[in-house]
């Protein structure tokens, strides 16, 4: 825990971005930005103040000073959407899918999540623990404070239990914050893919077994469905998210993916935090979640590494008032990277967002998707001091400067960690 004595003042900052109120389009320019000249100061782990530097620093005489050497401050990125506890890496995959081979065809024939749970179920809690944490380094390293953290290549009640166990260690275990979900309903287990009766009965072993279980040793704060043509129908994935949320697991859902099936508006209808991905949402889908408090999480980076033509429809969504939010999906088939900086680029280049929209959506966005109120992904007073210097002169720069190695440090809570 932070001394709330300590004081600690960042000054000599080229921009404070605050990461709140709407982006300004047209030039990408935040008028949330507090310009050239700015400093923050922070105390027992929360930002105290952001200001003019010459007023901060005789604000708070005495307070260690922190020289940016002329870097950009942001709020920590809120990574609200990653499978960062497996067992391997699916390399081999990759090797197919860079041949044409398509990623749902891959699955079909006995790789993709399945491998993954085939993995994960010979694997001890203490293995996990272990094969995680040098992977939650590297999403550190690249300026994630806060991260979502799912279960989902289990697939049995014990192996879920111990997937979502290791992420309540991991979580002890090193800076990032990790939020869990139960991702039970990321595909049908190996035992249960032979008929729709013996998947029928996987659903009801979710319904009846996992989540009760899951509730009970409260080892998860939201219940997520992979919906999409061949994996769950929208029939299924309302039972379970239903039944979640009679547990109080708040739902979210892989929506939308590669084939759009109203998983958005299914989403939006039960009053779900987020709906993720949206690569082929519909028009009723988006106008869904604009007249709703669900968060639109677009995971370019996925598209991107699937090498589809097609992203989601950021423009569209932002333009129509959603909540936009966007998350690295880190997993070792669709999307292998823990770097959200990259995902800004992505999001900029490949769906029209603007750099000030991209943090957001890095940011607060992804606070907003993990509902989580305490003013994280912003820097204002009052937020958590979760805070990343990048070697650049303008928060525009970040995305521009694709995947360079811009952090310059790391702030969890006003206490440096990397
Ligand atoms: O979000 N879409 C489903 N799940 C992951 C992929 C997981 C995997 O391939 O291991 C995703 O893309
Ligand atoms: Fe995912």
């Amino acid at each position: 825990m932070p001394n709330p004595s300590e004081i600690r003042v960042f000054t000599n900052l080229s921009e404070v971005a605050t990461c709140a109120g709407p982006p300004r389009e047209a030039d990408g320019a935040d008028p949330a930005a507090a310009g050239r000249g700015f400093a923050v100061a922070v105390r027992g782990g929360v930002v105290e103040e952001v200001g003019p530097e010459a007023e901060v620093v005789s604000g708070f005489p005495g307070a260690e000073r922190i020289d940016c050497a002329g870097g950009v401050l942001t709020p920590g990125l809120v990574d609200s959407h990653t499978h960062a506890v497996f067992g391997r890496y699916r390399v081999d995959e990759y090797a197919l899918r860079c041949q044409g081979v398509p990623y749902m065809e891959i699955a079909r024939r006995g790789g993709g999540i399945n491998a993954s749970v085939r993995d994960l179920r010979s694997r001890s809690e203490d293995e996990l623990v272990e094969t995680a944490l040098p992977r939650l380094r590297e999403m550190l390293a690249c300026g994630t404070t806060t991260a979502e953290v799912k279960s989902g290549y289990g697939l049995d009640t014990e192996s879920e239990l111990k997937t979502l166990r290791a992420i309540g260690r991991l979580n002890a275990l090193q800076p990032i914050e990790l939020v869990p979900t139960f991702l039970g309903g990321h595909e049908f287990p190996p035992e249960h893919r032979d008929s729709e009766a013996s998947r029928e009965r996987y659903v009801d072993l979710l319904v009846e077994e996992m989540i009760p279980a899951v509730a009970e040793a409260g080892l998860a704060r939201f219940c997520d469905v992979f919906m999409e043509p061949g994996v769950f129908d929208r029939r299924q994935t309302e039972r379970v998210l239903r039944a979640g949320l009679d547990h109080g697991l708040r739902p979210k859902l892989h929506a939308d993916e590669l084939e759009g099936s109203g998983g958005a508006e299914l989403a939006a209808e039960l009053g779900a935090a987020s709906a993720d991905h949206l690569g082929d949402v519909s028009q009723a889908g988006i106008r869904a979640l604009a007249s709703s408090s669900t968060v639109a999480t677009l995971l370019p980076g996925t598209l991107f590494f699937l090498g589809r033509p097609k992203f989601a429809p950021a423009r569209a969504l932002l333009d129509a008032g959603a909540t936009v939010a966007i998350a690295t999906d880190f997993n070792p088939g669709s999307c292998p990277s823990p770097n959200l900086h990259f995902t800004m680029t992505a999001a900029c280049s490949r769906m029209g967002m603007s750099p000030a929209e991209a943090l957001r959506a890095a940011t607060a966005g992804g606070a907003a998707a993990l509902e989580l109120a305490d003013g994280r992904g912003t820097l204002f007073p009052g937020a958590p001091a979760d805070l990343v210097l990048w070697r650049a002169s303008s928060a525009a720069e970040i995305p521009y400067r694709l995947a360079a190695p811009l952090v310059a440090g790391v702030w969890k809570a006003g206490e440096r960690v990397a």
